[in-house]
């Protein structure tokens, strides 16, 4: 395998940044995940621009120039032999004495990409299946909106329910309202039928899977509705399920100790994961 590092193609088991980085120090960065789908990274552009926006709200500068990041990411694929998997983008704030105020600036930020195979026959086995989630109290900072690599809590809250046998921790906040999951963004349908999903403008990652699936929805006209849901509500619910790039839609059949509907994955679930592709960049 190989990986980007820095303005340097290299094994992936010799890729290495400084122990001074300031991602090592204090998670000072932002990452990328975009899906590769029959040697295609998909919905790159709206990647990059989500990656534009989380540096910009960090100040951290862009590593290099949008067309060359392109390029890096596509040539990491290829060498890779990457048909189907993931590519990993993360950008820090760079190399420097360890320090919280912001280095000089002549301090350059430092970029890792890497891409890896997954088994879509595996994945489309687990999908089949569902997946269990557990509600966890929102601990987060309040700016979920940058897709930054301190992933400490989502960590902890992954763990938590993997513990319990469960695939995700879907956040609840004050208000006992889902926020998302700790890798994920949360959906349900309701027993009238209606898709909910939460408003990207509080308390989530405005996910990129999340988008796609909206202008999906639209197309099929499926019932619709951006809103808080609750607990409750997601316990009651008639189907639920999960979006994100590493996932793509996965159904949920159960909620802490509540198995949702007849405990298989939902229809309209099933659907938009066997058209999501229609619908992507
Ligand atoms: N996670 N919410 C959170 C907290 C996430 O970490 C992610 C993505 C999403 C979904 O976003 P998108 O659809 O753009 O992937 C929502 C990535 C895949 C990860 O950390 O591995």
């Amino acid at each position: 395998r190989i990986a980007y590092v820095n303005g340097q193609y290299i094994a992936h088991q010799d890729a290495a940044v400084h122990v001074e980085d300031r991602g090592y120090q204090f998670a000072d960065g932002v990452y990328e995940v975009c899906e590769i789908w029959q040697n295609t990274i998909v919905d790159m552009p709206r990647h990059i621009d989500r990656l534009d926006r989380s540096l910009n709200e960090l100040r951290i500068g862009w590593p290099m120039a949008r067309s060359a990041l392109l390029f890096i990411m596509r040539e990491v694929v290829r060498r890779n032999r990457v048909r189907n998997g993931i590519v990993y983008i993360q950008v820090t704030r760079g190399v420097s004495r360890r320090d919280h105020f912001f280095p000089p600036d002549d301090v350059v930020p430092s970029i890792v990409i890497t891409a890896r195979s997954s088994n879509p026959k595996a994945a489309d086995a687990a999908a089949e299946k569902g997946i269990s989630v557990i509600t966890f109290p929102e601990n987060r900072w309040p700016r979920v909106d940058i897709k930054s690599v301190a992933l400490l809590p989502n960590v902890l809250a992954k763990q938590t329910a993997k513990e319990q046998g469960a695939k995700e921790a879907w956040y609840f906040d004050a208000d006992n309202n889902v926020t998302e999951g700790g890798s994920t963004n949360a959906w349900i349908v309701t027993k009238d039928g209606t898709l909910v999903t939460r408003p990207a403008e509080n308390g989530i990652l405005r996910g990129i899977t999340r988008s796609v699936v909206l202008e999906l929805v639209a197309r099929e006209g499926i019932a619709f509705e951006e809103r808080a849901f609750s607990v409750q509500e997601a316990k009651d619910a008639r189907e639920a399920f999960v979006t994100a790039a590493s996932t793509l839609v996965m159904p949920v059949i159960k909620i802490d100790d509540t198995i949702l509907g007849n405990g298989h994955p939902g229809s309209i679930a099933m659907r938009l994961r066997e058209q999501f592709h229609t619908a992507t960049d």
